[in-house]
């Protein structure tokens, strides 16, 4: 077992995590040439010529702080080698239920000064805003307080984002816990014969989720929806038949999130067979992880590893190798095979250097959200998958390899959909921890 792994979680895992995240911002000021770090959690946004707000999503960069997710119109503000500022907004307000007196194991960290008003931050905050990284939306800005960006600043700080800390790996283990408890529970609604809304409904039911707080809009897909990759709706309507389920559905503990997918059928013998076969790979793919691994070189192994599972059920008769060439197997796994996760799904940071320079994707391979070489404390996703889309298929079919697919069975699995695997796999110094493979080990 590696070193990260074995770790015992720490009591002062959450003053040990802000430790670091304050090491890391020291460096990154020192490296943009900044004195100060203001963070913004953002402003609540309402919806044009109306007054109804959309659901709140705190800045990314605000909640790697501190564990405060609902908290709009709220502020950090750091000077290296001194406490951190929170500038703590609770309205008084009767028309919604504000937030509570701060409370949690993160309070005695921070220099915290409530504000009734967003306005009250201006005072606390403009005299701290000459020479500092202010990070925030435009429409976070107060008087003498704009937000600039600074691109270096950002840029350290995403790259750094990719290494998890113990408190946070801690927070993700739980955001599976409760994301595989849901799954279980669609799966058992998919068998009963429910709607794809119903399904949902079961999922968060399970998870202990509403719609608005889950990581990511929930895909749940009956039959050929399973070939929308992001499939948006949740019908109401009962199917005729439940062929096939495609869920990926995640959950979220203190920001932290998680995106799991599984694939049911209905016991069709050809289904079934594509369905074990890409879980096969799947699992195998997510044993490599290693320190020191190209993630490109482990998205076009997928792809290799795919192609055989459609040359070996006989749905197209060519070789791997020249599938990979010819564009063949990305008709069937147009994604890549997954991304950094933490306090985003997509988590920031797949496609660059410490400095921020862009490290290129495979050619052919436009939707590749990770190019980094693996290392410890990266938690990246794996989710391979094979799907039946019909635009693609119609560019296959028109093309030069049209007579090298077996489009009877294309047919038929087409009714089907899809199947997508997805987990989260932590690289450690060692053997990597599949976090979602262990929920669901615990669950049973
Ligand atoms: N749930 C979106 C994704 O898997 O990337
Ligand atoms: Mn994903
Ligand atoms: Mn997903």
């Amino acid at each position: 077992m590696s070193l990260l792994r074995s770790q015992a979680y720490s009591p002062d895992a959450y003053a040990d995590h802000l430790a670091i995240v304050r090491s890391r911002t020291d460096a990154a000021l020192a490296k943009a040439g900044f004195d100060r770090l203001l963070v913004a959690s953002g402003v609540e946004k309402m919806r044009f010529l109306d007054d109804m707000p959309y659901p709140f999503k705190a800045n990314p960069q605000f909640k790697a702080w501190l564990p405060l997710t609902r908290h709009h119109d709220s502020w950090i503000a750091y000077t290296p080698g001194e406490r951190p500022v929170l500038v703590y907004y609770q309205p008084d307000d009767y028309w919604h239920v504000p937030p509570s007196a701060p409370a949690g194991q993160w309070v005695g960290h921070f220099d915290i000064r409530i504000i009734t008003e967003p306005a009250q931050a201006a005072a606390i905050l403009a005299p701290l805003a000459a020479n500092a990284a202010i990070i925030g939306e435009a429409d976070a800005a107060l008087p003498g307080v704009v937000p600039n960006n600074p691109k270096i600043l950002l840029d350290t700080l995403h790259f750094q984002r990719a290494f998890k800390t113990p408190y946070e790996l801690d927070k993700m283990r739980q955001a599976q816990r409760l994301a595989v408890r849901g799954h279980a529970a669609a799966r058992d609604a998919f068998r009963a014969g429910g709607s794809e809304a119903a399904i949902n409904a079961a999922y968060l039911a399970g998870a202990g989720h509403t719609d608005s707080d889950v990581p990511y809009n929930n895909i749940v897909a009956l039959n050929e929806n399973g070939a929308t990759l992001h499939y948006q709706y949740k019908s109401t309507q009962v199917p005729a038949q439940h062929r096939s389920l495609l869920i990926d559905a995640g959950a979220e503990v203190d920001g932290y999130a998680s995106d799991i997918t599984r694939t049911w059928g209905n016991g069709d013998a050809a289904f079934t067979d594509l369905v074990n076969a890409v879980d096969q790979e799947q699992q195998h793919l997510a044993s490599t992880v290693r320190a020191g691994l190209d993630y490109r070189e482990l998205h076009l192994e997928c792809h290799l590893r795919l192609g055989s599972v459609l040359r070996s059920l006989e749905i197209v008769d060519m070789d791997p190798g020249q599938m990979l060439e010819t564009g063949v197997s990305s008709v069937f796994f147009p994604h890549g095979l997954g991304h950094p996760i933490g306090l985003q799904v997509h988590d920031v940071s797949g496609f660059s250097d410490a400095d921020g320079v862009l490290i290129p994707r495979p050619a052919g391979h436009p939707f590749l959200r990770m190019t980094r070489t693996l290392a410890p404390g990266m938690v990246v996703t794996i989710e391979p998958g094979l799907y039946f889309i019909p635009t693609l298929l119609a560019g296959l079919r028109a093309g030069p390899h049209a007579e090298a697919v077996d489009w009877k069975r294309v047919e038929h699995l087409s009714k089907y959909g899809g199947v997508r695997i997805e987990d989260e796999v932590h690289c450690t110094d060692g053997a990597p921890e599949n976090l979602t493979r262990d929920a669901f080990a615990e669950l049973n």
